[in-house]
């Protein structure tokens, strides 16, 4: 985020305005709005602004902007170590978390992020690097390019990439140019903005139209995708979203992308987790020709970005994107944090899709049971760790997701279907995801309790902070990471270096004979 400072002799406009006050300012020509630069010696600590952010952002910048502009370089320090602290015993010691894009690390995945790779430069492929001295991070690199293959069952895994943003752009670079047609779901039918005009295929320069979508059904409508395909013969067809209910018809839509000419890219960034425990659909089997995805949500490892194939050369010129295109280095420590999830979720990984996709079914019941309107009740509800609730009639997402957050009870709003016929940025529904509590340990018996809560805080209007409360208390009781490996600490190893090695540059040899 780009955050601009009010100089000390500038201040904003009641229209958010940088308004120049006095001395101190010299300004040039820009993009067409005026640039200022505080001269030589200028204070620049008054206060921070954002003049092109909503009014509710600019209002907090107002409040919070206002004590910490200006704080002593100790003081910030500081103050960002209790911050840290507040947002952990809070948000990971005190609630519920149900945003479907986020999870909890493993003890020993936090360890591989915190450690001091996450600074050396490794460029290049692992055993043929640029840098000295990066001999244990090139094995790193190799077990997590290992696990992640052996998780999706493909023959390629990129594990360099920053996020699951930049992964989708790595495939729009090594795939399309700049004028190329490509299919994406809307918006309103889970879309995401990277597929879309405002994100990483606009900023390509991609021209993008919809995959038609039935909403009766929550699925995508082959016909008038059929049509649509014939009619503009896309380069790229997109399928993947940030809500997704149901496993999508891959075979047919690969079969309308050979028919004209097009790729299939599977964005899978929710659904990972899940894919690898083989509790959903397994999207390079099924005919994705390409397969991104997030790190940090179903996969529970670091944020970070994935992209999978089996096709030697879309392998080739995305290793290329990847590096030297749209990285220079890359943090190691974030992927050995990933190497060690993925190797989770290969001991684990059923055990814990399968309680994921347990619990959503369980709870999207017991909301339906207390009286909210869950989607796609005609078709089970889910088939994911998805869940979503039409709120459009209790006063729309953002203010059931804000009371429900005075509860302890973390999830978002949601762009529904029936958002596309109304104003723009309306957003009626909730997005739960199973997947953190799952992780937590909380099962399927929890879930009628839970809705219970929700029940009282939404449908009932009791005060938040009581239902709080008791959230609060239910949640202490699952202190525990689960599907995760013991650190040796805990395990009771003296050292790290009691773990058995593999000879430096024999890894993949030995771990995966024939491969
Ligand atoms: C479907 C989909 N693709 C891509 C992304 C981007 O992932 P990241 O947050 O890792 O950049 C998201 C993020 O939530 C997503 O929902």
């Amino acid at each position: 985020m780009v955050i601009a400072a009010v100089f000390a002799n500038g201040c904003a406009n009641g229209e958010g305005q940088l308004v120049r006050r006095g001395r101190g300012f010299e300004s040039c020509g820009g993009l067409g709005g005026e640039e200022r630069r505080p001269r030589k010696g200028e204070d620049v600590s008054e206060q921070i602004s954002i003049p092109w952010a909503s009014a509710t952002a600019q209002a907090y910048l107002q409040r919070v902007g206002m004590p910490v502009a200006g704080l002593e370089p100790r003081a910030i320090a500081d103050r960002v170590r209790v911050l840290a602290e507040e947002h952990e015993a809070w948000v990971d010691g005190s609630c519920l978390t149900f945003y479907a894009g986020t999870n909890t690390m493993s003890p020993m995945a936090r360890a591989m992020l915190a450690s001091s790779m996450g600074t050396r430069p490794s460029m290049g492929h692992p055993g043929d690097k640029y840098q000295p001295g990066v001999r244990f991070l090139e094995e790193v690199e190799t077990l997590a390019i290992d696990a992640c293959r052996r998780l999706f069952r493909a023959r390629f895994a990129e594990v360099r990439l920053p996020s699951g943003s930049s992964a989708n752009l790595s495939v729009f670079m090594a795939l399309t140019r700049a004028g190329d047609r490509i299919l994406a779901l809307p918006e309103w039918a889970g879309g995401h903005p990277t597929h879309r005009e405002e994100g990483m295929a606009g900023l390509h320069g991609l021209v993008i139209r919809d995959v038609p979508f039935d909403p009766a059904q929550m699925q995508i409508d082959l016909e008038g995708l059929r049509r649509v395909a014939r009619e503009i013969q896309p380069r790229l067809i997109i399928v993947g979203a940030s809500l997704v209910l149901f496993p999508y018809p891959l075979g047919d839509v690969r079969a309308i992308a050979e028919e004209v000419g097009a790729l299939l890219m599977y964005d899978g960034a929710h659904l990972a987790g899940i894919i690898a425990g083989g509790q959903f659909q397994d999207p390079l089997a099924e005919g994705a020709h390409v397969f991104t995805s997030s790190t940090y949500k179903t996969l529970g490892g670091p944020p970070g970005g994935l992209v999978l194939t089996n096709d030697p050369e879309i392998a080739r010129r995305i290793d290329a994107v990847a590096y030297p295109g749209m990285t220079a280095n890359f943090d190691c420590a974030r992927v050995a944090a990933l190497a060690v999830a993925a190797a989770e979720l290969l001991e684990f990984g059923p055990a814990y899709a399968r309680d994921c996709l347990a619990n959503a079914q369980a709870l999207a019941r017991a909301l339906a049971a207390e009286g909210f309107e869950v989607v796609a009740a005609a078709h089970g509800f889910t088939r994911s760790h998805h869940i979503a609730v039409d709120v459009h009639g209790l006063g729309g997402g953002a203010l059931v997701a804000r009371r429900l957050e005075a509860a302890n009870i973390i999830l978002s709003k949601f762009i529904l279907p029936r958002d596309a016929r109304g104003p723009a940025g309306q957003m009626s529904g909730l997005r739960l995801g199973l997947q953190e509590v799952t992780r937590r340990g909380l099962g399927v018996a929890e879930m009628p309790g839970i809705a219970r809560f929700m029940r009282r805080v939404v449908l009932e209007g009791e005060d938040p902070a009581a239902v709080g409360a008791e959230v609060r208390a239910l949640r202490q009781r699952y202190a525990r990471v689960q599907y995760c490996f013991e650190t040796p600490e805990a395990a009771g190893a003296a050292v790290l270096h009691d773990i058995p090695r593999l000879a430096v540059g024999e890894a993949v040899v030995q771990l995966r004979p024939g491969t």
